[in-house]
């Protein structure tokens, strides 16, 4: 056995340790409800898009299940992105109805109607109509009766929350270098989008973690993406609590027939050689050729990837200690002939197989940890980031 200052990034990030990982994070109960209110309640959330509610009233519902809330995201007529907690002022009713795991809608006027009793909020989140308000009691104020705002940010075309009375940081700050090290990438742009969710049966990290490594691809992705990628990352960079790496190709991969025309018609599959023309200097700085993609994780329950032509994401709701709503989603140029079109929609047929490969452990991982058998986990050198995840977890923890 080497020591860890053998590794490359243990001897690059002593401080994170080389020991076993408890599994208590993941299985207890009590430290769910710690993480509610020390990490879910406190930090930058991803939320949304600005492409998807990109005119005045156009608005956006989400369910934060892990802070017990429902946000409602509008475009304001000057063209600001306000957050509101989805509660009506009057009895409490959501204003917006739900109508799945994202609601998205429109008012001309720019305003929000709660369905109840017919109250009106504007989009700075104003209590402006309230039917038979004369006979509401001297008392009733309407002026105090807004919607209740929820801090809210946008940094490079992403929309972000913060659930805390008064967050610690501002979104700049709170994402740091990881904010410069992924700005300029050309996200509104590559806006064909497909997506693909699920419930799983598992711990929000067991899910996060299965995406944070290459060390599985050779096994678990021997069916979708045969020996197209090498275990070993490069380029690890953290910031604060977030966490960025290269993934590489084999380059001496032959793709199957149907992916190699697939490839030549259209850039839509991680698994072709596509150089490094719009990543920002940061991304590949070396301009490696053997460069997949780059694999991020924006603390706490968000993942980024930008390759050429590419970006993707995937992200992980928690429910309970052991139920978690992942989203997977994946962005590419709009395809402009039939062909294209074809293409992509291998690439996509690919990647959700390989979407459920990746969800296809975690439950039994999760049932398998709950078992109490074993106490802790194991990390090789390469799985470096679930190791700084759970570094950065304890540190959120330990706070008062
Ligand atoms: S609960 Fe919303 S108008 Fe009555
Ligand atoms: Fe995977």
């Amino acid at each position: 056995m080497k020591d860890a200052a053998q590794f490359r990034w243990a001897s690059k990030y002593p401080e994170l340790g080389t020991g076993p990982i408890s599994v208590e994070p993941c299985v207890s109960p009590a430290y769910f409800e710690s993480e509610r209110e020390k990490v879910f309640k406190r930090t930058w959330l991803k939320v949304g898009r600005v492409e998807e509610i990109p005119n005045a009233g156009d608005y956006k519902v989400k369910r934060i299940a892990v802070a017990g809330t429902s946000v409602i995201m509008i475009r304001t007529k000057e063209g600001a992105v306000r957050a509101f907690h989805n509660v009506c002022s009057h009895r409490g009713n959501t204003v917006v109805t739900e109508t799945g795991e994202e609601t998205f809608g429109s008012s001309r006027a720019a305003v929000l109607t709660c369905r109840f009793h017919g109250w009106v909020y504007d989009a700075q989140g104003a209590l402006i109509s309230v039917p038979e308000e004369e006979r509401f009691y001297s008392c009733f104020v309407k002026a105090d009766n807004g919607l209740t705002p929820i801090h809210v940010d946008v940094w490079e075309g992403f929309i972000f929350i913060n659930l805390a009375p008064r967050p610690e940081q501002n979104l700049k700050d709170y994402l740091g270098g990881y904010g410069d090290h992924f700005a300029g990438f050309p996200y509104g742009a590559l806006d064909y989008c497909f997506t693909y969710y699920t419930y799983l049966d598992c711990n929000w990290k067991i899910a996060h973690d299965a995406f944070a490594e290459a060390y599985h691809v050779p096994t678990i992705h021997a069916g979708s993406f045969p020996n197209a990628f090498t275990t070993g990352l490069q380029n690890v960079e953290l910031y604060g609590p977030h966490r960025t790496t290269a993934i590489c190709l084999t380059l001496g991969a032959a793709a199957t027939p149907v992916a190699t025309l697939a490839n030549k018609r259209a850039r839509g599959s991680l698994v072709a050689k596509a150089g490094s023309n719009m990543l920002p200097p940061t991304i590949n700085p070396d301009r490696r050729e053997d460069f997949a993609f780059e694999l991020s994780v924006t603390f706490p329950n968000f993942l980024l990837h930008v390759a050429e032509g590419i970006w993707f994401t995937h992200q992980f709701w928690p429910i309970s200690h052991n139920k978690t709503l992942w989203e997977g989603k994946y962005y590419l140029a709009a395809p402009k002939t039939y062909s294209e079109r074809w293409a992509l929609e291998h690439a996509q047929v690919l990647q959700r197989n390989a979407w459920l490969e990746d969800t296809a452990t975690m439950e039994a991982t999760q049932s398998a940890m709950e078992s109490g058998t074993k106490h802790y986990i194991h990390l090789q050198d390469e799985e470096i980031l679930i190791r700084h995840g759970y570094h950065i977890l304890d540190r959120y923890m330990a706070a008062e």
